[in-house]
């Protein structure tokens, strides 16, 4: 029997149109209808039933949180519908790990829900969205995706919201996971090889239904020569929070330190992670953290750790509680 899988368009490259089949890079983004994007792929009507809606329409560059919260909100109720047994959304690759990553840790459901996008529109010479897509709704049909939570399926692999990252501006193999994909997708089939680690959906306190706003949090990148200066600005902008993605192993420059504390006065958390793209970050290392009162991520990329944070703010105010809900999720 066929599996019924609901389909959400958001946008970005799957729903891109170039002027012609050579622009690969150089294309109109989120132009092209879910239900144009679907009536492409004859293919997909023997893998699933599918329902289609459009959601937003808009390059995932502009997704505010909002956005995450209508998006979550819609696919947390296409979930608890007992005829859906599986979500999947287009989405531009963008920030695509930060959506997945952040419908991982809030929707409530084992059903799978599968994120995906595509580096060449479908006009473009050798597009990825058609096989990607076809891919997502296989892996979301399938009973062994249940209970991964949110997964991202690109270039024939499977990767856990948690960990993938985009890593190319155009590369078909643009999306990486620092410990590899948990699966691939081989001639229809779905082959899992690892499972998620941390906790997820069912195992989190957050549930989309019960978050009406999100805190907001600033990422500051650091550089050799960074103006403390711009730490500031984040501060002087009364956000929640401050990630900063520092250099190696959440080294922060001398003359910044004092601006993360007059932060960490001000009220806002500040968050030690790496712009190395990889790694854990280890507290009380390069910074007395305990002293400062402030936070390091596990190994989550800086982006991963703005919504985290976001998240845990919704639900906590205590440094050590928030420290261990980035060593847990
Ligand atoms: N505007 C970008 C986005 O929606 C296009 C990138 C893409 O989808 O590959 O994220």
């Amino acid at each position: 029997m066929k599996a019924n899988i609901a389909i959400i368009g958001t946008g970005g490259t799957i729903a891109g149109r170039g002027e012609s089949s050579v622009n690969t890079s150089a294309y109109a983004c989120s132009v092209v209808s879910v239900d144009e994007i679907l009536s492409g792929i004859p293919e997909l009507a023997s893998l699933a039933n599918l329902q289609a809606e459009q959601l937003l329409q808009m390059g995932s560059e502009n997704f505010a949180t909002e956005h995450l919260l209508l998006l979550g909100s819609r696919i947390s109720r296409l979930l608890q519908q007992d005829h859906v047994d599986g979500v999947v959304v287009t989405h531009g690759t963008d920030t695509i790990d930060e959506t997945a990553y952040f419908l991982h840790l809030t929707l409530k459901s084992m059903k799978p829900v599968v994120v995906v996008g595509s580096m060449r529109p479908p006009s473009a010479l050798s597009p990825d969205g058609p096989l990607n897509l076809y891919n997502a709704i296989l892996v979301a049909s399938s009973p062994a995706s249940r209970g991964k939570g949110t997964l991202v399926v690109s270039n024939d692999e499977i990767h856990t919201a948690r960990d993938v990252v985009k890593t190319s501006t155009f590369k078909l193999e643009s999306f990486r996971s620092p410990y590899g994909p948990l699966g691939y997708v081989v001639e229809g089939m779905p082959r899992y090889y690892r499972e998620p680690a941390r906790s997820h959906t069912l195992e989190t306190p957050w549930s989309i239904e019960e978050i009406d706003r999100l805190p907001e949090v600033g990422i500051v990148y650091a550089h050799g020569g960074i103006d403390a200066g711009m730490v500031d600005a984040v501060t002087n902008a009364r956000m929640s929070g401050i990630v900063y993605a520092a250099t190696g192993n959440g080294n922060v420059a001398e003359h910044v330190v004092g601006a993360l504390l007059r932060a960490r006065r001000e009220g806002l958390h500040v968050v030690r992670a790496s712009r190395t793209g990889s790694g854990v970050v280890i507290r009380n290392g390069a910074q007395p953290d305990d002293k400062y009162d402030w936070l390091v991520v596990d190994d989550q990329a800086p982006q991963k750790a703005r919504i985290l944070l976001m998240l845990a703010l919704t639900r906590e105010a205590r440094s050590a509680e928030l420290q261990r809900m980035f060593h847990r999720y």
